[in-house]
């Protein structure tokens, strides 16, 4: 075997490993974001209730809001709306937030308004 192939092979075998280790790392990442974020910008409002803000324990009032797709609860957490129930400032209100952070906010809060169902 000629010194280049060995080099070559070498390379391979890390590109793999790092591959993999990547993989594995995404998807507990991602749960991860959406917990932390609505701990440090959301649960403020949403963990009582403040201004009309559903509560995460309110299954009936989350099954009504759920009803209305992923996407439209995504679209008001970012860009914010004015309901019957009160007012949902754009991102909570941090506008430090990127559109995935509140997306996967909302995705975190909408499992836990369904799991104890
Ligand atoms: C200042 C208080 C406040 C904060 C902070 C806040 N919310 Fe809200 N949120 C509200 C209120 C009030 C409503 C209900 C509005 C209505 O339906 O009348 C609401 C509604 C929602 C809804 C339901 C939207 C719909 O279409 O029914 C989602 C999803 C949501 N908030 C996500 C978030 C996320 C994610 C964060 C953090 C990034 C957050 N909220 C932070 C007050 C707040």
């Amino acid at each position: 075997m000629t010194e280049r192939s060995l080099i070559a092979r070498a390379l391979r075998a890390t590109a793999t490993v790092v591959g993999v280790s990547s993989l594995l790392a995404s998807p507990s990442l991602a749960a991860a974001d959406g917990k932390a974020t609505y701990e440090a910008s959301c649960q403020l409002c949403h963990a009582a209730g403040v201004a009309g803000a559903p509560k995460l324990e309110d299954t009936e009032g989350w099954a009504a809001r759920i009803e209305q797709g992923m996407d439209l609860l995504v679209e008001h957490a970012i860009k914010g709306y004015q309901g019957s129930a009160g007012y949902m400032p754009p991102k909570g209100g941090n506008m430090s937030l990127s559109d995935e952070d509140v997306k996967a906010a909302v995705e975190y809060m909408v499992e836990a308004a369904t799991a104890t169902q």
